[in-house]
């Protein structure tokens, strides 16, 4: 399949270990999965889930992002199942608890020895108290040009720092706008954390609202039940796609070939908005390219 405009509204934890998810996995809407091998498997489990994963990606059909969460790559585990992940041809690794530029660069030096493509990006866990304050340090390009995304954990972010969040995360969002303006900052997608209660439906999507308000590209999420809220919630609305329509016919227009800025229905209207626009419209086009293919349905 091509990808041109990569999605990140729904990107599920699929534990490797987990046969019946694998195979459900396949059928899912997802934009992406996140095949985990570390929090999803018991210690002495790892070599095993390793090979049912590698089994498994060589005859998936999902259509979406394939992401693999990789144990520390300190760890002989770690180094195994980043040789996995790069034979199997995944689009990106997620490393757990990043916290310094060593860890970035160690995963991308490790890579690059396996001779792994330049479209096999990293993805960063931040959920440490360490990882937060430094997250625009990690974020930057030099650190490592594979780093494509940030990802919370928040269920990490709580344990570690003994925070208690209201339902509104009050009081975790300085540390989310954080994490959000580093990717920001430095060209990075960034995936909002788990929603546990996957029963709570009103709960979650109230959750996903908050998330697409404050930058966030999607969600992560554990439960199949939750990646049609999440989809409607960071795809773009039906009064956001008529208004990019809008701009771009009135862009498009011979009188208003050179200008910069414009007026629609009494609101000021500058290139920029022009620019938002047209991603606005190639999400679309991506959002129903994927709905399309054969192999995304909701379970
Ligand atoms: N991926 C794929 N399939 C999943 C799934 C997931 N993350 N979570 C549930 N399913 C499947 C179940 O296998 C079940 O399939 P079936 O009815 O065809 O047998 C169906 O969806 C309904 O699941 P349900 O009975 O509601 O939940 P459960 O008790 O099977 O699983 C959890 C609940 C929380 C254990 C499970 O959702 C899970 O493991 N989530 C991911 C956890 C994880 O990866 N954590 C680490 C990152 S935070
Ligand atoms: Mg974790």
């Amino acid at each position: 399949m091509t990808r041109t405009h990569a999605l990140f509204r729904s990107i599920l934890y699929v534990p490797g270990a987990n046969a019946r998810a694998l195979e459900k996995s396949d059928g899912l809407a997802a934009d992406g999965i996140v095949y985990d091998l570390k929090d999803a498997v018991a210690p002495e489990a790892k070599g095993a889930a390793r090979e049912k994963l590698r089994e498994h990606l060589a005859v998936s059909r999902f259509a979406g992002q394939r992401i693999v969460r990789v144990n520390p790559i300190e760890t002989g585990d770690g180094t195994e199942d980043l040789l996995m992940a790069r034979g199997a041809g995944v689009d990106a690794v997620l490393l757990p608890k990043v916290e310094d530029t060593d860890t970035l660069k160690d995963a991308a030096r490790a890579l690059d020895e396996m001779d792994a493509p330049a479209r096999l990006r990293l993805w960063a866990m931040i959920e440490t108290p360490r990882g937060i304050a430094r997250a625009e340090k990690l974020a930057r390009k030099g650190v490592s040009g594979r780093l494509s995304s940030l990802v919370v954990g928040t269920n990490d972010i709580r344990l570690a720092t003994g925070i208690r969040p209201d339902a509104a995360r009050t009081e975790l969002l300085p540390w989310l706008m954080q994490i959000v303006l580093a990717a920001k900052a430095n060209g990075l997608f960034v995936l909002d954390g788990v929603y546990g209660d996957f029963r709570d439906v009103d709960g979650f999507e109230r959750e996903c609202a908050a998330g697409r308000r404050m930058g966030f590209d999607g969600k992560t999420l554990i439960h199949p039940a939750q990646i049609a809220p999440a989809n409607a919630a960071f795809g773009p609305g039906e009064a956001e796609i008529r208004d990019a329509e809008a701009i771009v016919s009135a862009f498009a227009r011979p009188e208003n070939a050179a200008a910069g800025v414009i007026q629609i229905d009494g609101r000021m209207v500058e290139r920029l908005h022009l620019t938002e626009a047209r991603r606005v419209l190639a999400m679309r086009e991506a959002i129903a390219a994927r709905s399309s293919e054969p192999s995304s349905r909701d379970p």
